[in-house]
C-alpha cells in the first residue's frame, strides 16, 4: 500500500452547529439511496484524474484506491441503477490495466505491493459479477481479474514459512520479506470468487491452499488474524495489532466458499468464528457495539489515507458474506445499519458539499478527504444489499457448483511455522510503517540498489 496521509482532525471547533448534512432513514430505501448518492457525488468531487492532462484511475500518492473507488462506484451503479459515473468509472478501470492486461501499468509497476495489484482486481470480479459493461475490444472484466490470479500465484514463495504470499513484489521493495495478512486474504478472496464464478477448480484449489497457509500463520485458534509473519525469523512471531481489513478478505472468501460447497461446515464455522471476533473486536460495546471502528488507530485520529478507505472495503466483505451466505444477514445487517447511522451522523455541510467523519460514533469530526467520503459511500451502499437482495452472479448462473469440491480444511499444513500464529509481538502495523509513496519508494529502491554494491 502507499503514502500515509494526514487526517488529522482539523477546526472542529469553526463546523460546529452545523445542520446534519445526511438524514438517514435506515429503514427507508430510497433514504439510503438519496445518502448513498451524496456520499458518492462527494466522492467524485475529489476524483481530478479525469480532467484535462490528468491520467484517468490514478489517485496521485495511492494508486491503489483507485482501484477501491471503481469497486465501491461498480455497485453503487448496481444497487442504486444510478449510471451517471459510469463514464468515469471505465475510462480509469480499462486506462490502469496495464501493458499485460492484469493491473501492472508500466508507470507504477515497478513498485506495486501484491496487495494494492489484488485491490484493483477485485474491483474487475465486481465487474463480472454484477454485470458491469464491457467494451467488446478489451479483455472480459473475469479475464482480467485471471490474469492477477495467474500473476499473484506464480509468486507464492515456498523459500521459507511453508508458503504465502509476500506482501511486496520486489526484492528491493521494503516489505519484501514480511508475508502479510492482507495480501495473502485478497488473494484468498479473489481465488474464492473466481471459484464461485467460473466453477473452474483451479481457483478453489488455490482458495483452499490459502486458507491452509493463513491459518498456519496469521490466523489463530481464537480466529484473530495477524497483521503479518517475518521471514526473516521464519515467520515465528506475528504483528499482533488488530485491523478490521484483515478480516474482510478472508469474511468474503470464506462466505464464497461456504456458498460454492453449499454450506460446508468448516467454511461455516470458519466464517462464524472470524465474524464473532470482527463483532467483538470492531463494534466496541462502548459505541453501542453495532458501529464499526478501526480501533487501532481511530480514537488516537492517527489513521492513515489507507486505513480509511479500507474500512470501506471491510464493509463491502460483511455486505457480500450476508449475500452469498444469507444465514450470517441477521447478524451482518445490523451492523451495517448501525454503523450506516452512525456515519450519517458524523457528517456536515451542504448536499453538495459533505464531509463524513471517519469515526462513526461521533459528530463530525474534522475530516476532510475522498478516501473518509469513498468509505461513507462503500457504507450507504452495503445497506442496499437488504433491500435488492441481489446476489454475485456466477458464469454458470447456478449458485451451486458441484462439480466443485473443497476441503474446506482449517487445520493447517506441516510444513507451516509450528505455533507461530498464537504468537505475539509487540510491532506496528507494516501497512504504516514500511508503506511508502512513490517517492520515498524511488528512494528505497536506490537505497537498495547502492547497498548492493
Ligand atoms: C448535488 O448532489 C446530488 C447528489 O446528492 C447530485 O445528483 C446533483 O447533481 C448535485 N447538484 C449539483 C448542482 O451539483
Ligand atoms: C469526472 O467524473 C465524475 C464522476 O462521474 C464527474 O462528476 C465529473 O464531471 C467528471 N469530470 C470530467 C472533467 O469529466
Ligand atoms: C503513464 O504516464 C504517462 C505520462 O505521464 C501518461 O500519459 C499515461 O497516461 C500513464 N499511464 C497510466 C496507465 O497511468
Ligand atoms: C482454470 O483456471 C486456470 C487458471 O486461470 C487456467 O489455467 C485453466 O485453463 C482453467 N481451466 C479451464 C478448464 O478453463
Ligand atoms: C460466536 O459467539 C457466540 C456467542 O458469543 C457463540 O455462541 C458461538 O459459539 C461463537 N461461534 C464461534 C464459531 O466461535
Ligand atoms: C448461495 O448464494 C445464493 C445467493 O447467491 C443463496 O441463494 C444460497 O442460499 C447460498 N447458498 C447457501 C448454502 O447459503
Ligand atoms: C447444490 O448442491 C447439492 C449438494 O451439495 C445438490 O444436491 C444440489 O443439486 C445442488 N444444486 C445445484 C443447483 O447445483
Ligand atoms: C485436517 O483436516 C482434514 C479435513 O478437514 C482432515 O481430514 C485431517 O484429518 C485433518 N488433519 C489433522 C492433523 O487434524
Amino acid at each position: 500500500m502507499m503514502v500515509r496521509g494526514n487526517t488529522k482532525a482539523i477546526a472542529v471547533a469553526l463546523l460546529a452547529g452545523s445542520a446534519l448534512a445526511i438524514k438517514l432513514d435506515i429503514k427507508d430505501e430510497e433514504s439510503i439511496k438519496d445518502a448513498a448518492a451524496t456520499a458518492a457525488y462527494n466522492t467524485w468531487s475529489g476524483y481530478t484524474a479525469n480532467q484535462t492532462g490528468q491520467i484517468p484511475g490514478a489517485i496521485p500518492t495511492d494508486w491503489a484506491m483507485g482501484g477501491a473507488l471503481f469497486d465501491t462506484m461498480i455497485r453503487y451503479w448496481y444497487y442504486s441503477g444510478d449510471a451517471s459515473n459510469n463514464a468515469a468509472i471505465s475510462e480509469g478501470m480499462y486506462w490502469q490495466l496495464g501493458e499485460n492486461n492484469n493491473y501492472m501499468p508500466a508507470n507504477y509497476s515497478s513498485y506495486l505491493g501484491n496487495d494494492d495489484q489484488s485491490i484493483w482486481s477485485l474491483a474487475a470480479m465486481t465487474a463480472a459479477e454484477l454485470g458491469y459493461p464491457e467494451r467488446s475490444s478489451m479483455p472480459s472484466w473475469v479475464t482480467i481479474a485471471e490474469n492477477v490470479f495467474n500473476d499473484q500465484i506464480a509468486r507464492w514463495d515456498t523459500t521459507k514459512c511453508g508458503g504465502g504470499l509476500r506482501w511486496q513484489i520486489w526484492a528491493y521493495e521494503s516489505g519484501y520479506d514480511i508475508k502479510s495478512s492482507l495480501t495473502n486474504g485478497l488473494l484468498f478472496e479473489l481465488s474464492a470468487r473466481l471459484a464461485r464464478y467460473t466453477s473452474n477448480q483451479t481457483y478453489s484449489d488455490w482458495a483452499d491452499k490459502i486458507w491452509t497457509w493463513s491459518t498456519s500463520t496469521v490466523i489463530n485458534d481464537e480466529w484473530s488474524i495477524f497483521n503479518d509473519v517475518d521471514m526473516e525469523d521464519d515467520c515465528e512471531s506475528a504483528s499482533n495489532t488488530q485491523w478490521s481489513f484483515n478480516y474482510g478478505p478472508y469474511i468474503a472468501g470464506t462466505a464464497y466458499m461456504y456458498n460454492l460447497t453449499n454450506g460446508k461446515a468448516e467454511w461455516k464455522s470458519s466464517l462464524d468464528g472470524l465474524l464473532n471476533r470482527t463483532t467483538a473486536t470492531f463494534f466496541p460495546s462502548k459505541y453501542g457495539g453495532k458501529i464499526l471502528s478501526e480501533v487501532a488507530c481511530e480514537s488516537t485520529e492517527n489513521c492513515n489515507n489507507n486505513d480509511i478507505w479500507l474500512k470501506g472495503v471491510t464493509i463491502q466483505d460483511l455486505a457480500m458474506a450476508a449475500l452469498v451466505a444469507p444465514y450470517t444477514a441477521s447478524d451482518i445487517m445490523p451492523l451495517l445499519q448501525g454503523s450506516a447511522v452512525g456515519a450519517a451522523k458524523s457528517c456536515t455541510g451542504d448536499k453538495n458539499d459533505t464531509e463524513c467523519g471517519v469515526r462513526w460514533y461521533t459528530d463530525y469530526d474534522g475530516s476532510d478527504g475522498m478516501s473518509s467520503q469513498l468509505s461513507a459511500t462503500s457504507l450507504f451502499t452495503a445497506n442496499l444489499v437488504s433491500f435488492s437482495k441481489k446476489a454475485p452472479s456466477s458464469q454458470s448462473g447456478s449458485e451451486n457448483t458441484t462439480s466443485v469440491t473443497s476441503t474446506g480444511s482449517a487445520n493447517g499444513t506441516s510444513s507451516g511455522s509450528s505455533g507461530s500464529a498464537g504468537a505475539t509481538k509487540s510491532s506496528t502495523n507494516i501497512a504504516s510503517v514500511l508503506a511508502v509513496g512513490p517517492v520515498a519508494l524511488v528512494a528505497a529502491v536506490v537505497a537498495g540498489a547502492v547497498s548492493l554494491l
